[in-house]
């Protein structure tokens, strides 16, 4: 019997592939060539199954090219890069990988806001440069963690870690603002404290961004938004690009309106607004949140384990639109 054809958007660990093969005929990108949308949609006319990475858009264009298709499994927790009522009308099921990154992503979350508060990167491209000659008592002064106040929007999963981390870790005074509240003993667990968004705004010496992008969370922070937070405040996003209004952070960085920012994602990365490489108070990473050895590949066999769980056994793991499975 001839196996099921599935396409691997991107290239992968190895061994994924190996695991796949048990399974499937698979057409993989280990040379990681970027494809055109038409490349991919033209590769996917025979496969039923897809395996992207969250940078893949897969909307009514690709779908039409691809009769066969029944399943997409992300290798992300966040599937903006999926036209979600265009593949349930298609009944094409879409996966995403959730929990298995959020510790990891929560970890790096606080790597940011602490490289931000504190200058690191700043202060070491300094040194690179040899400019260090003297200690000096102001040299790269950069704010409090410990103590301050810790807003977070976006109260999800990953959200939670970050609140846990800077309450129980660095005794932040944590508020936060969602779409819903969290339920008592969750807020009690995280020591958090619901505010309205204005108010967050108004309060955080350091607010993280943990929102999943969506049209209504399109430029959540924008000019105005940026007004409203202190001078002295740190803005980090690990959510996606989008959320922020990269040029208006740029010149609120410039101005310092705001104190500092630290970004792992970035409006139509991976292009960078050129303001924003030109400002010092920024700590710029490459989309690298969830970037561990071990939590890569859990997100890549929860992805496989998707394609396998649905195309072989009819279950998947972590459906997105199950009422295609109606
Ligand atoms: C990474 O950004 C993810 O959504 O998993």
């Amino acid at each position: 019997m001839t196996k099921p054809r599935i396409l691997m958007a991107r290239a992968v660990f190895p061994e994924l592939i190996t695991r796949l093969e048990q399974h499937f005929e698979v057409e993989h990108n280990q040379a990681d060539e970027a494809w055109t949308t038409q490349q991919l949609a033209a590769k996917l006319h025979d496969k039923v199954g897809l395996f992207t990475t969250g940078s893949e858009r897969i909307d009514e264009q690709v779908l039409a090219a691809a009769p066969k298709l029944k399943i997409c499994a992300n290798m992300a927790v966040g599937y903006n890069n999926f036209d979600l009522p265009a593949m349930t009308a298609r009944k094409v099921l879409a996966t995403n990988s959730p929990d298995v990154l959020t510790e990891t992503t929560a970890d790096f979350g606080f790597a940011l806001l602490m490289a931000t508060a504190r200058r690191v990167t700043e202060s070491e491209h300094y040194l690179r440069a040899g400019k260090w000659q003297r200690w000096s008592y102001d040299m790269f002064s950069g704010s409090d963690v410990h103590g301050s106040t810790l807003g977070i929007l976006g109260m999800g999963r990953i959200g939670q870690g970050i609140a846990r981390r800077g309450a129980h870790g660095f005794g932040m005074d944590v508020i936060y603002h969602n779409r819903s509240r969290l339920a008592p003993e969750l807020e009690a667990e995280c020591k958090a404290r619901y505010v309205g968004k204005e108010e967050l705004l108004r309060t955080a010496d350091h607010l993280v961004l943990v929102l999943p992008y969506s049209p209504s969370s399109h430029h959540a922070i924008g000019a105005a938004e940026l007004a409203l937070m202190k001078p002295t405040a740190n803005l980090i996003n690990i959510a996606r690009g989008g959320i922020v209004d990269d040029a208006a952070l740029a010149a609120a960085l410039r101005d310092k309106r705001i104190a500092a920012a630290g970004l792992d994602v970035f409006e139509g990365e991976p292009k960078i607004h050129p303001d924003l490489l030109t400002v010092p108070n920024v700590v710029l990473t490459p989309h690298i949140a969830s970037a561990t050895v071990p939590t890569r590949k859990a997100m890549a066999n929860l992805a496989a384990d998707n394609l396998i769980g649905f195309l072989v056994h009819g279950k998947p793991l972590t459906p997105l639109n199950p009422e295609v499975l109606k």
